[in-house]
């Protein structure tokens, strides 16, 4: 779709999907997306990092017949999912002499996924090189950003980490480099919560790797490149650390309104505490959003009515959303109406397998919320405020 140059011999060639509105049928993309491939023309060889989505796949042709490539001698592939890898294929067929360069447990990912040949590749290992005549390309094999297999790229000579999904940003942006680090930080954080967070652990051993290379530039597989890497880089330390912040997420849904009676009154109760408070109504809230505030939340309050037995089927979402993205949230309780019965809290509680937070006494209502339901909000509100104190969020 266009060419830019990242550094003299070594080009972007992104595909920009502008109108992209969800991905994965899961993530929502307010503004697109891109998937980002390069070109280093070395010396003696050439190599492709990553293609593009089979969607966009003639664009990648396209772009490299403007570029004038008649020969890839190596494709690397970082990564094997579809937007980076789905287009290895067609790249193969054009290019009969390239190999495919990538590590053993991509290769078996990528032939399990695409119709390739076996002998067309080679393997390399943590740290590896290959030399393309005056450039050097270095392989740093990062498991579990956010698939088994990831790894990522360094060309030695200009200090450019290719760091495919890791750093990434679902941005479909015109401009080559960050043109706004508010609103580049904006979408780097909901593709962290949306992506990146389940994997906090590995990706701090990860970014200990990273800390020794000298890096100028970080061009990812998603978004614009950073040619300032300590924004990005300070980001993440912030958002893989232990610390939390002095905030209470609230997903809800009210059927009648009790439920939100009790949460109005909640988020009344603790922002009278000193705590800020996220309430958000899962019928009308993006998810993405939903992510993001639980990256850095100390606390996390399920609200939800009874229907039937259970709790609200958006509600189930949303926990199981939360517990999937495993975020650091240190506590958690239940609000909420019932009409007769059910098992609202037990259900909610067994979804939190992966979040493990310290539960705080729910506080669950027969129908309206009267005084004394008003009395647990508080009650609850004293008990979140205390815990923050406790872990140095709030003044003693
Ligand atoms: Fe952008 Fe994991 O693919």
């Amino acid at each position: 779709m266009v060419i830019r140059t990242l550094i003299p011999d070594c080009y972007s060639i992104a595909a920009l999907d502008f109108d992209r509105r969800l991905f994965d049928s899961l993530i929502p993309l307010p503004d697109g997306t891109s998937y980002n491939a390069y070109i280093i023309k070395g010396s003696h060889k050439t190599a492709l990092i990553d293609t593009v989505d089979p969607t966009k796949e003639l664009d990648l042709v396209s772009d490299l017949v403007r570029l004038g490539i008649d020969s890839i001698d190596y494709v690397i592939i970082n990564h094997a999912e579809q937007d980076h890898a789905g287009s290895l294929p067609m790249v193969l067929e054009l290019f009969p002499s390239s190999r495919v360069v990538t590590n053993e447990k991509c290769k078996d990912l990528l032939l399990h996924h695409f119709d390739l040949e076996e002998d067309r590749f080679i393997l390399i290992k943590d740290r590896e090189t290959i030399s393309l005549g005056n450039k050097t390309l270095e392989f740093i094999v990062a498991p579990w950003v956010h698939w088994p297999e990831t790894m990522l790229t360094y060309l030695r000579e200009d200090r450019v980490l290719f760091s495919c999904d890791l750093f990434g940003t679902h941005y479909a942006c015109s401009d080559l480099f960050i043109n706004d680090e508010k609103i580049s930080y904006i979408a780097a954080k909901r593709y962290y919560a949306e992506i990146m967070m389940p994997f906090r652990s590995s990706i701090k051993g990860h970014m200990e790797k990273i800390g020794e290379l000298a890096i100028e530039i970080i061009a990812p597989s998603h978004g614009p490149v950073y040619n300032n890497p300590e924004f990005i880089l300070n980001a993440y330390h912030d958002w893989i650390s232990d610390s939390v912040k002095n905030e209470v997420v609230i997903p809800y849904v009210s059927m009648h309104g009790s439920t939100r009676k009790m949460v109005e009154h909640l988020t009344r109760a603790l922002i009278e505490r000193g705590i800020t408070v996220k309430p958000f109504d899962m019928t009308v809230t993006d998810t993405g959003i939903l992510a993001m505030s639980l990256v850095d939340a100390a606390t996390i309050i399920i609200a939800t009515p009874t229907v039937l037995f259970g709790p609200h089927p958006q509600i189930i979402y949303a926990t199981y959303l939360a517990n999937m993205l495993h975020p650091k949230v240190k506590f958690a309780s239940v609000v909420g109406s019932y009409g007769w019965g059910g098992k609202t809290i037990d259900v909610l509680k067994s979804m939190m397998t992966h979040l493990k937070p310290d539960l705080l006494e729910p506080v669950l209502v027969r129908g309206l919320p009267g005084e004394a339901c008003i009395k647990d909000l508080d009650r609850l509100a004293d008990e979140i405020a205390q815990k923050h104190k406790d872990i140095g969020l709030l003044p003693a």
